[in-house]
């Protein structure tokens, strides 16, 4: 698949998208939101790739959202705009596929948001985050006044957009924004083994307990509970199960199906 501003390949069972735009710090204009689309559409089709790893080339994860894009857009274009890239973002955040953020530089605005979508974030040492709309005059964008205060808390998500402030890696760890931060050479070596960590594991119990925690943190919990339920039963429906429990019982190597 050909595209202008992203890459995406395939390492064994692992697909990678790397942001490709680093003269603008990968910022997110609405070509770029649309190959990230047809990325996200490729993904969720391919039936090899049990996880996936969203990056940034150069020294930005994503500077945010295009600023010379948006500057002159009207209250309508500046909607649509919005509508575009939480339309995207949802479509990563509700893949039946275990994402994670690897950041190696900048995640500001729509690039924090970018990497809240994600399931699991992995920082380099050199990562800085925040979301700096207000000192543009704007709102967050997509998606960041609503996973930013579900992740740290609402205060500490009302301090960062309030302000705008930038905060590095050991600040985003402090504050439960990002899971780990490694030395900015060993990210992507980290980052594919966790990948591949996940991949080694049943899909469809991996999927369902993705479907599971993102439904469980938008509802009540016996609502959430009630779904558990659902999804634990279904499991028993798949081949993986009886392997997974028949190599354990045999003491073997199991060998998942994705069935
Ligand atoms: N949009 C468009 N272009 C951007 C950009 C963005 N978000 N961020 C950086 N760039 C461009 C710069 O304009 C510059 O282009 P030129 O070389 O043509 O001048 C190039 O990338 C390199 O940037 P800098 O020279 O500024 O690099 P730096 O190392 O001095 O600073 C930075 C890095 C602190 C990240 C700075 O670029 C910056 O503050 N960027 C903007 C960050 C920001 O405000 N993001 C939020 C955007 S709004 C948003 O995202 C809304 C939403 O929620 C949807």
């Amino acid at each position: 698949m050909e595209f202008k501003n992203i890459t995406f390949v395939k390492e064994g069972k692992i697909g990678i998208v790397t942001l490709n735009r680093p003269k603008a710090l990968n910022a997110l204009n609405s070509e770029t939101l649309r190959e990230l689309d047809s990325a996200f559409d490729a993904l969720h089709a391919d039936k090899e790739i049990l996880a996936v790893i969203i990056t940034g080339e150069g020294k930005a994860f994503v500077a945010g959202a295009d600023i010379s894009e948006m500057k002159d857009l009207n209250t309508i274009e500046g909607r649509e705009f919005g509508i575009l890239g939480n339309k995207v973002f949802r479509k990563l955040e509700n893949m039946g596929k275990p994402i994670i953020a690897a950041i190696n530089g900048f995640a500001l605005g729509g690039g924090c948001e970018l990497s809240m979508a994600c399931d699991i974030r992995i920082a380099s040492a050199k990562a800085k985050f925040g979301q700096p709309e207000s000192g543009l005059g704007i709102t967050p964008g997509f998606g960041g006044t609503q996973r930013l205060p579900r992740l740290v808390g609402e205060g500490m998500a009302k301090e960062l957009i309030f302000t705008g402030k930038i905060v590095d890696a050991k600040e985003a760890l402090r504050i439960g924004l990002v899971n780990r931060v490694v030395e900015p050479e060993q990210l992507m070596d980290e980052v594919k083994a966790l990948a591949n960590t996940i991949a080694a594991q049943a899909p469809i119990a991996v999927k369902l307990c993705k479907t599971a925690i993102n439904r469980g943190m938008q509802c009540d919990i016996d609502t959430g509970i009630a779904y558990e339920a659902e999804v634990f039963g279904q499991c028993f429906s798949t081949d993986d199960q009886k392997e997974g429990m028949t190599a354990f019982i045999e003491k073997r190597d199991k060998s998942f199906k994705n069935s």
